[in-house]
């Protein structure tokens, strides 16, 4: 009988989270000031983020220690299953070996809790009263949510507009564990009106909603911004997971060839390929593939360009040198609202520029017949952004059944989709909007770039 699935106890679990840029060649240049342009310093950063995350996110020590308390909330659901698809592998009729890290049995049902409860630790160490963020399909706000009841904050969640009317449930969940929930853009914010009065009806970004979620946090007392996604310290903080899967493919006694992770700000994939990209930046394994895709709804890193630009699209939020399709730059509404995002991390944006990964994209149909081949094996209904990272597994197991190779492919499966079964349905009848490959509207978008003094 074959083996299923690998299990960690609790006492495995990584004490200290793994920093890539003590073993990158080349680190990622800093952020730019979103007003001046200047190079930025901790200061600077100090009325958004809690100064501990600053001084993270700054870092170069290659191990930095995971504070007991966090440790103690991530032990509701860690260690994570690794599962070996036997069924799906089947299925595809591969001589492939697929297994995958189930990141679906956290509370809120995603990977993002684990730095969401660091961040409201930090946070709640600092003195705050509460949190405000975006979110997009909702997993981020839901583990935020989640995270700040546990250590007594407040969260103030912007909601990208598209998905809060296709995941109502999903802001059901976020009042739930004690959230305020607004649509994105708000009348809450003068970036919200602002757009609102050029276009009352967009279906929002994450770049208006980052941008309505830092200005409430500098505006109101005792509050501070949380980002999901993008920057250093929550990439260190989703290390977790990678630090994980190495002990269980030992216990599996294989060692992956690709590694697969969906990316919209890269928090997922890049917390579960960094600590073993390790052995390929040190020279140990220097054939590791590991892939990052996106959505072509918003191709940065395949049709993008790298340069410097805001992380948010009012132009608040630090300038950072990523691949971008242009912080003004709306995407189609795609159901895989964690997608939607128009920047990607800086270090993958700069792995990427090194040629150390790979990044791949696909379009919202390509991914849901995927999807739906791997639960009807598996048996997992994943969210619409893992099933990208599936659509990709799927091409390589594919290309092995066809050189007859039998390559070790491990993807990171983020996050279940429970609350996006209108995604699905829609999938079912056929009815998921099509959209076309924005180039133009990427092109316009990429000439409101900043001009970066030398
Ligand atoms: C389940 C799931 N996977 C992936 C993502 C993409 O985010 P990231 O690239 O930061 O992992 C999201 C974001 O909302 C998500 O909810």
């Amino acid at each position: 009988m074959p083996q299923y699935k690998y299990l960690l106890d609790e006492k495995d679990m990584p004490t200290h989270w793994y920093n890539i840029m003590a073993d990158m060649k080349e680190p990622p240049p800093p952020y730019r000031h979103p007003a001046t342009l200047e190079l930025m310093g901790p200061d600077d950063l100090a009325p958004v983020f809690p100064m501990e995350l600053i001084k993270q996110e700054m870092s170069a020590e290659r191990y930095i220690e995971i504070p007991d308390e966090v440790q103690d909330v991530l032990k509701m659901w860690r260690p994570s299953p690794l599962y070996r698809a036997v069924r799906w592998e089947k299925a595809l009729d591969t001589p492939a070996k697929i297994y995958y890290k189930w990141e679906g049995v956290s509370p809120p049902g995603s990977h993002k809790p684990n730095t969401a409860v660091a961040q409201s630790y930090y946070a709640k160490e600092e003195g705050l009263a509460g949190l405000a963020t975006e979110t997009g399909a909702g997993q981020w706000g839901s583990a935020l949510c989640f995270a700040t009841q546990l250590f007594g904050l407040k969260c103030k969640v912007f909601m990208v507009t598209i998905s809060y009317h296709q995941k109502p449930y999903r802001r059901v969940a976020m009042e739930t564990w004690g959230g305020t929930v607004v649509p994105s853009p708000s009348s809450e914010t003068k970036a919200g009106r602002d757009i609102l009065a050029v276009d009352p009806e967009t279906t929002g970004s994450l770049g208006i909603a980052i941008s309505e979620a830092i200005e409430y946090a500098v505006t109101h007392d005792g509050f501070k911004y949380s980002l999901g996604s993008v920057v250093n310290f929550v990439l260190l903080h989703q290390t977790v997971v990678g630090l994980e899967v190495r002990k269980q493919m030992e216990m599996a006694g294989d060692y992956p060839d690709i590694l697969i992770g969906c990316a919209g700000g890269g928090s997922n994939a890049a917390g579960f390929i960094y600590p073993f990209l390790k052995d390929k930046l040190t020279g140990d394994k220097p054939d590791l593939r590991a892939i990052f895709v996106e959505s072509t709804a918003s191709p940065s890193m395949t049709r993008g360009i790298y340069a410097y630009d805001w992380g948010d699209t009012a132009k608040t939020g630090p300038v950072a040198k990523m691949h971008t399709v242009g912080h003004s730059f709306i995407p189609a509404p795609i159901h895989a609202g964690g997608l939607r995002y128009h920047g990607m991390a800086p270090s993958i944006c700069a792995l990427l520029e090194q040629g150390v990964v790979e990044a791949r994209a696909y379009h919202q149909n390509a991914v849901f017949d995927a999807a739906q081949s791997f639960a009807q094996t598996e048996g997992f209904i994943v969210a619409p952004e893992t099933a990208h990272a599936v659509r990709a597994v799927y091409d390589e197991a594919m290309a092995c059944k066809e050189s007859g190779e039998s390559k070790v492919i491990v993807f990171n499966n983020s996050g279940h989709g429970h609350f996006d079964m209108a995604a699905y349905d829609a999938y079912h009848r056929r009815e998921l909007p099509d959209y076309e490959l924005e180039d133009e509207k990427i092109q316009k978008a990429l000439e409101e770039l900043p001009q970066i003094p030398e």
